[in-house]
């Protein structure tokens, strides 16, 4: 069996948690492969919501085993917060849980640096989730890191004051950043606890043992293509490969084991944190997006920035990722809009552009765009795609037309129920 792989194509919040879940009965495994707990991913069901930073979105299921990826980097204070949230729901959590014990760990002092490196940064910070991402990627490429196995050795705090140590030389280097290492250091002390009693593995062998005894796996990407560190809007963008290719380097799955690429992204489009965003609306209808799709991080809280789908952007994803279908998320958000926009190229300097640009951060990028009728009705109780209006279906056949890949499905609330398929027109 070949491994599929579910990513965001635009800047993260696309919908990612939602559709691993609907899409879990499927699988066998569900794999994150990147990121940490900068990633927010919101599921629904039952009237209730639940928001996952670094356990993988099939948690939910049962039968299907969930995978912390090698690729992943992993906070022990906030993972422990999240499976004490799965208490109340009465299932077995550890048992549907395996960690991979090359996963790095995320230290109290990672924490401060990121505050203390956006601090310095003033008005040019990248807007990070403050989790401390960047440092420990850094920390793993650079060679220094800890990662979860080491947990098990008895020198395991010979290595981490070692690291502190060096930490602390950094932050001297921000003579007006003041902290407390204690404050953070007491609770990820006692975490550190809590993940050693849950499974930790080989994960490569762990995962291409499952490839081989024929399992279904989804892997389960985080953020978004262009907050991809090599191919996203640098240097506004996160710390890891969010990309396909971040599968198999996040999980050691050959690229030869790749099977679909379900790419996702939203009806419109969304960014958080700084950087460039080429069709952001700074106006009553970015507003108004806003406030219908409820455009407030689910990690941290912030008011998301909101404009309309981008076509050169979404070309560009599609081309990195492989992307072999679509999924468009909150279609609902747009029920009420007279007319829906989708950009189709950008002017630079009086020069035309279909594609993403180099340089999108110093130039002024003029969005041309194509306007659409809104549907303007309640997409939010449909229970087919048969029964869509032909606006929206005109809308997402331009798409599919133009982006080259079939929208398999449509998503019109963030219920599970809310999700329909699409697979007639692909
Ligand atoms: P992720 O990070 O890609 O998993 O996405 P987030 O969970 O951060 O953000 C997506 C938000 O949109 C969440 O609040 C979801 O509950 C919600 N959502 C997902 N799909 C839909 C949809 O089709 N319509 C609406 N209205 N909300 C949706
Ligand atoms: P999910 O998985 C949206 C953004 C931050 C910031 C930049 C770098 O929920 O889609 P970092 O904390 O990685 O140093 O932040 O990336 N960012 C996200 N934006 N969704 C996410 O994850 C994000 N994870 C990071 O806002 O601009
Ligand atoms: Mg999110």
């Amino acid at each position: 069996m070949k491994v599929d792989v579910l990513l965001g194509l635009q800047w993260g919040d696309e919908g990612k948690g939602k559709i691993v879940d609907v899409l879990t009965p499927e699988y066998d495994i569900i794999a994150r492969f990147q990121g940490g707990p900068n990633a927010g991913h919101t599921l629904e069901f039952e009237g209730i919501k639940h928001v996952l930073h670094t356990i993988p979105s099939g948690i939910f299921r049962e039968g299907v085993m969930n995978l912390v990826g090698n690729g992943v980097v992993i906070d022990p204070v906030i993972f422990q917060a999240e499976l004490e949230k799965l208490k109340p729901f009465n299932f077995d959590y550890k048992a549907r849980l395996v960690i991979s014990k090359k996963a790095h760990l995320i230290l109290p002092t990672h924490r401060l640096l990121d505050a203390a490196s956006e601090a310095a940064k003033g008005k040019d910070k990248i807007g990070s989730t403050l989790k401390g991402i960047g440092p420990t990627y850094m920390d793993k490429t650079g060679r220094n890191g800890l990662r979860v196995g080491d947990l098990f050795s008895p020198k395991f705090m010979e290595k981490y004051n070692a690291l502190v140590e060096k930490h602390k030389t950094i932050l001297d280097h921000y003579p007006d950043f003041d902290y407390d290492i204690s404050e953070y250091e007491t609770p990820w002390m006692k975490a550190i606890e809590v993940l050693k009693e849950l499974k930790a593995v080989d994960s490569e062998q762990f995962i291409n043992d499952a490839i081989k005894a024929g399992k279904k796996i989804l892997a389960e990407g985080a953020q978004g293509t262009m907050l991809d560190i090599d191919f996203g809007t640098y240097p506004f963008v996160t710390s890891s490969n969010t990309v396909t290719a971040g599968t198999c380097t996040g999980l050691g799955v050959a690229p030869t084991k790749i099977g679909n690429v379900i790419g996702i992204f939203k009806a419109y489009c969304t960014r958080v944190g700084s950087g460039p965003f080429p069709t952001e609306l700074d106006d009553e209808v970015g507003e108004r997006i806003r406030k219908e799709g409820f455009e407030f991080g689910a990690t941290t809280g912030r008011p998301r920035r909101c404009g309309w789908v981008d076509l050169p952007q979404l070309k560009y994803a599609i081309m990195i990722n492989g992307v072999s279908e679509l999924s468009m998320m909150k279609a609902d958000v747009l029920d009420k809009f007279d007319t829906i926009r989708v950009c189709t190229h950008y002017m630079i300097d009086g020069e035309r552009y279909d594609y993403f640009p180099y340089d999108v951060n110093d130039v002024e990028v003029t969005p041309i765009y194509e306007d659409f009728k809104g549907w303007n009705c309640d997409t939010t109780k449909l229970s087919s795609f048969d029964d869509a209006p032909k606006e929206l279906k005109d809308y997402v056949l331009y798409l599919e037309r133009n982006l080259e890949v079939p929208i398999t499905v449509v998503s019109v609330g963030p219920d599970r129920k809310q999700t329909l398929n699409n697979k007639v027109l692909a």
